[in-house]
């Protein structure tokens, strides 16, 4: 793939697509897998960069990994994983180096977490602080505590009540993997509640877990035990979905399926967004798994509160789908979209911006005023600066308005690989 991506208009969008395995599950589904003694098996690992990195390391720590026929192994020493000489090297893995620290805290010696140059600016200060409570040493650079990063584990954790201060599922994570060889029990406690997959595929793991929903949020219990081995079916990632949810509601001539499909409330926040938008947007149930269906539709402004998206890796492509509203959208308490592999509140607002859309910010906010309709928007030039979901997001509003050129699109493989196949297989 060039590095230098002309995303040109399309006609006409038909077909059903499959998007890669779930992120978050493929990377938990690897390091329970490894915690684990013996070997366990994975289906539909998501075969991104970010997952390799997790994938890699569990190997420098001790697990054992081969592929046959599509399916993964992992099998766990039975003695455990051990600290490695070598640096583990996390690339632009945010969820990778976050719910690794948890993990190697658990770990007697010393470690040390590097990332690329995205992941080097990111603040690792929020599993750092409990971290810390839980009897760790976590050194990076300055307050906010970037990587590169020096862990020094000691022979035992100790088990903490901690609330969580931040919306984050992979501070939560972090916590958890430290508690699961901590002494006593450990209760996480988020205000909002984020995506449940670590508690889920813990508790799949044999591992003694009480979740309980307090209002919008969640108390978590665990006590240490080890996980047991398992064999993981991974589902399609919901927020890869998103981009085709999105794209079909915004091209005047699209109809649209993505199939096998995580559907979990804490995930599909966006699918209400759209609907509420007036989109023809719908998730069909097949069980265990979900399909999305979307065609096109005239979209009207809304307003949107972080708290509907917790992680908010869905609204760089909001954005895109405000931008072809009638009327001025409102993004409320956006701030955690600072932080993500790119400032993505700066990008959004860029790149709704680039395609002719008036935009401002107020504190946490910022608005969009739409173009009534993707076909009004301009051909236009994005930096996608090592940020996966911008550069998927400006090729959505190249491929349903007048097309557009992303440098550093490369950047897509991270999580998505086959992005741009994908985008050209629809027309
Ligand atoms: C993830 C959590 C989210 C999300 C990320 C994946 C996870 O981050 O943005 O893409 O797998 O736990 P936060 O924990 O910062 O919300």
């Amino acid at each position: 793939m060039s590095d230098h991506e002309r995303v040109e208009p399309a006609r006409q969008l038909r077909g059903a697509i499959r998007v890669p395995g779930d992120k978050s599950a493929s990377h938990r589904a690897l390091m329970i897998s490894a915690l684990a003694p013996g070997q366990s098996s994975i289906t539909g690992l998501s075969l991104g960069e970010d997952v390799a990195s997790t994938s890699v390391i569990i190997e420098q720590l001790g697990a054992t990994r081969h592929v046959d026929d599509g399916l993964v192994f992992i099998t766990g020493p039975d003695e455990g994983l051990r600290a490695s000489s070598s640096s583990l090297d996390c690339g632009n893995s945010g969820t990778t180096m976050r719910l690794l620290s948890g993990v190697v805290s658990g770990i007697h010696g010393t470690h040390h977490l590097i990332g690329d140059a995205s992941l080097s600016r990111r603040p690792m200060d929020r599993v750092a602080a409990p971290l810390e409570l839980m009897g760790a040493r976590v050194v990076g650079n300055g307050d906010n505590v970037t990587p590169p990063l020096s862990i020094e584990s000691p022979t035992q954790l100790r088990g903490i009540e901690y609330r969580v201060p931040v919306v984050s599922a992979q501070v939560k994570s972090a916590i958890l993997f430290a508690a699961l060889s901590a002494q006593g029990d450990t209760i996480v406690t988020e205000d909002i509640r984020t995506r449940g997959t670590t508690e889920d595929m813990m508790r799949d793991a044999g591992v003694e877990l009480v979740v309980r929903d307090v209002g919008r949020g969640r108390h978590v219990t665990l006590s240490p035990s080890r996980p047991r081995r398992h064999d993981w079916h991974v589902p399609g990632d919901p927020s890869q979905a998103a981009f085709f949810a999105v794209l079909g509601a915004i091209h005047p001539d699209a109809t649209l399926e993505v199939l096998n499909l995580d559907a979990a409330p804490e995930r599909v926040g966006y699918v209400g967004v759209l609907q509420r938008m007036g989109a023809a947007v719908q998730l069909i149930d097949h069980g265990s798994f979900h399909a999305l269906q979307t065609r096109s539709s005239d979209l009207v402004a809304t307003e949107i509160h972080a708290s509907e998206i917790p992680s908010v890796d869905e609204v760089p492509v909001l954005a895109v789908a405000a931008s072809a509203a009638t009327g001025v959208s409102a993004f409320r308490s956006m701030s955690e979209l600072r932080l993500k592999e790119s400032d993505r509140f700066t990008g959004s607002m860029v790149l709704a911006q680039g395609l002719g859309c008036r935009v401002w910010a107020e504190g946490d906010d910022f608005y969009i005023e739409g173009l009534a309709s993707a076909a009004n928007f301009s051909d236009f030039s994005f930096a996608a600066s090592l940020d996966h979901r911008m550069a998927m997001a400006a090729a959505v509003a190249g491929c349903a308005g007048s097309g557009c050129t992303i440098d550093g699109a490369s950047t897509v493989s991270t999580s998505y690989p086959h992005f741009f196949r994908d985008l050209a297989l629809l027309r």
